[in-house]
């Protein structure tokens, strides 16, 4: 059976692309930003995923505010990036894993989550910027990508528990699948913005390095929290980071942290990363 080896969480700002698009990596805006990334970039290489399940939402890209699914999966060949206006990026379209798409699909369908199914989508930069913070800028992304999106945008957005729960069900899809490939899952979104609204240009670093922490040693703290805490701790925008929860809920109870790194701000945005193991795993190096 496939084998879930370990469980990524990252924020997708998009001015990390305009600042990898613009070659600004190593300015000394950007260098701190960026070097933190350099452990989990390592990670990736030396365990050698073959398909990444990346959780994130679409920001009016795919979906407008006409139609919105709460959850959705991917189940196409290919993803292409969406050319957000900027013009089109230097980057190769993502390669699906279809047949694990429908298998996912039909995993949640069993345990109650009914998903839209997305046979053609394109994906912005909540799929773009993670990809190239951990695999930087490939000529073929090395891993396959199976992208559930959740509505994080329309208002009513699911609970953080659901979200949590979904993650469960994504392990059991991923420990259900006949195939000896490794899959590693990223949650991806956040920390604390609020890009609208009175409290435009909130950030919240004390509430993100709590997050970052909690999110590995007690996820049914956050995965209890409403969603209006969400909003009043790390923002409007903020209450991304609930997609986390599906990363977590996918792992171990207990996950050893392998990496972690935060930087504030990323353009308005309290930026984060970490990288975890179940412990249970050992070091993913040896099984490989
Ligand atoms: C911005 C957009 C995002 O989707 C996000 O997650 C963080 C920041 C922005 O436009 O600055
Ligand atoms: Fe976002």
């Amino acid at each position: 059976m496939a084998k879930l080896i370990g469980g990524l969480g990252t924020s997708h700002v998009p001015s990390i692309a305009a600042a990898i698009d613009k070659g600004l990596r190593d300015t000394p805006d950007w260098k701190p930003f960026f070097d933190g990334y350099v452990p989990g970039q390592e990670w990736v290489r030396e365990h050698k995923p073959d398909v990444a399940v990346v959780i994130f939402n679409d920001h009016g890209n795919s979906f407008f505010l006409d139609k919105v699914p709460t959850f959705a999966v991917g189940c196409a060949e290919e993803y292409k990036p969406v050319d957000e206006g900027w013009g089109p990026r230097a980057i190769p379209p993502f390669r699906g894993a279809v047949d694990f798409s429908w298998h996912l699909v039909d995993t949640m369908v069993e345990s109650r989550f009914d998903p839209m199914i997305c046979q053609e989508i394109d994906v912005d930069h909540g799929i773009q910027v993670p990809m190239e913070l951990f695999w930087g800028r490939p000529a073929a992304w090395p891993v396959k990508v199976v992208p559930i999106f959740v509505n994080v945008i329309q208002y009513p957005i699911p609970l953080p528990s659901r979200c949590y729960e979904l993650g469960r069900v994504l392990r059991k899809a991923i420990e259900s699948y006949d195939s000896d490939e490794r899959f590693v899952v990223l949650g991806t979104g956040g920390l604390s913005h609020q890009l609208q609204g009175a409290r435009a240009g909130f950030v919240n670093p004390t509430a993100d390095r709590a997050f970052l922490r909690d999110i590995a040693t007690d996820p049914d703290t956050l995965a209890a929290m409403s969603r209006e805490k969400y909003v009043e701790l790390f923002g409007s925008e903020g209450a991304e980071l609930m997609m986390w929860l599906v990363m977590r809920g996918a792992m171990d109870r207990d996950v050893e942290v392998r990496h972690t790194h935060y930087f504030v701000p990323a353009s308005m945005t309290g930026a984060g990363m970490i990288v975890l193991e179940n412990k249970a795993a050992g070091d993913g190096r040896q099984a490989a």
